[in-house]
């Protein structure tokens, strides 16, 4: 009996060794060279792939394209209707990138589009100081804060820092003489609006930086920053957050993977 047994027990241990070795090779980081769009875009990597590379090179929601008519520009999309943005930075160690609107008008794109919650990547909205470094009459613009866009019908040309930073213009989006978009906190009232001709287009994050280095003096600025977290990717799901770091290696265009924390704090079993 146990004669007979045996070559069985051989086919059960060496079986799956058998199997998990092609679709090893099938993930080979090889396929998937580092590459640029132009001599100074940012370096492609995981979770970023290049279109036209296999799908195991990155993440879907990370498609990046270069742009063949726009100066070789390393475009992206951050949702299916946001259209192609131009990425200016990616830091790896850091899991942050920053995109801009090719025309200058950051506010324009972002009233078109949101990033889905369950999205890969979200807008950071007090990473840098620029982002709550504004005063406005009742509080700074800082974390977790809305701005909310208003059209105001008016012939008037507001300039900054009015009425003790209620509100700020948004030149790339006002028709002087005809119209101006102002941003402010959802907070302002009617009162400390310019005219009483403003109609609410959207609340969003709206990303501002200091004019003059004047916190009452703020406009948008045209550079959205976008964060991502490794532990948020399907690849890190089955890792054991006790006892694994799940990461990438930044010194070869590696996947995300599931690695024992190095120095360990506790021998294993306790
Ligand atoms: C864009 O890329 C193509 C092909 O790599 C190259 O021939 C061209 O000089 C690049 N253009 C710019 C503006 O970098
Ligand atoms: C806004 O979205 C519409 C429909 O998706 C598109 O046609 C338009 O070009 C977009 N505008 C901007 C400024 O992205
Ligand atoms: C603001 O309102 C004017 C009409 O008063 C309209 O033509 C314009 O498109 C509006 N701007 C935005 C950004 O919605
Ligand atoms: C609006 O006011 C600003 C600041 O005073 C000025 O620079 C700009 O030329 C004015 N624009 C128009 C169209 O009057
Ligand atoms: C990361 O990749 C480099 C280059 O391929 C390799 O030498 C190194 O051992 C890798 N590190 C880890 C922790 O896997």
């Amino acid at each position: 009996m146990d004669v007979l047994l045996l070559p069985l027990f051989f086919l059960l241990i060496v079986f799956p060794v058998a199997i998990v070795v092609p679709s090893k090779a099938a993930d080979d980081s090889r396929d998937c060279p580092i590459q640029r769009c132009r001599d100074d875009g940012p370096d492609i990597k995981f979770p970023f792939r290049l279109k036209h590379y296999p799908p195991h090179c990155g993440h879907p929601e990370f498609e990046v394209v270069c742009s063949s008519s726009f100066n070789n520009l390393t475009m992206m999309k951050l949702s299916s209707s946001s259209g192609l943005l131009p990425i200016q930075n990616i830091d790896y160690e850091a899991q942050h990138f920053s995109m801009y609107d090719a025309d200058g008008c950051l506010p324009r794109r972002l009233l078109n589009f949101t990033i889905s919650t369950n999205s890969l990547f979200q807008q950071a909205r007090y990473y840098r100081l620029n982002y709550y470094s504004c005063m406005f009459k009742y509080r700074y613009h800082g974390d977790n804060s809305k701005i909310t866009l208003l059209n105001c019908s008016t012939a008037q040309n507001f300039s900054m820092g009015m009425n003790y930073g209620s509100y700020f213009p948004v030149r790339c989006l006002s028709v002087p003489g005809h119209y101006q978009v102002i941003g402010a906190v959802p907070e302002t009232s009617k009162a400390d609006l310019p005219v009483p001709t403003c109609t609410s287009l959207r609340q969003l994050y709206l990303p501002l930086r200091r004019v003059n280095a004047n916190m009452h003096h703020c406009e948008p600025d045209n550079v959205l920053w976008l964060l991502w977290d490794p532990w948020d990717f399907p690849a890190c799901q089955n890792c054991n957050r006790r006892m694994e770091d799940c990461s990438f290696n930044y010194s070869s265009n590696e996947m995300l993977k599931c690695h024992p924390f190095i120095p360990r704090h506790k021998p294993r079993g306790m």
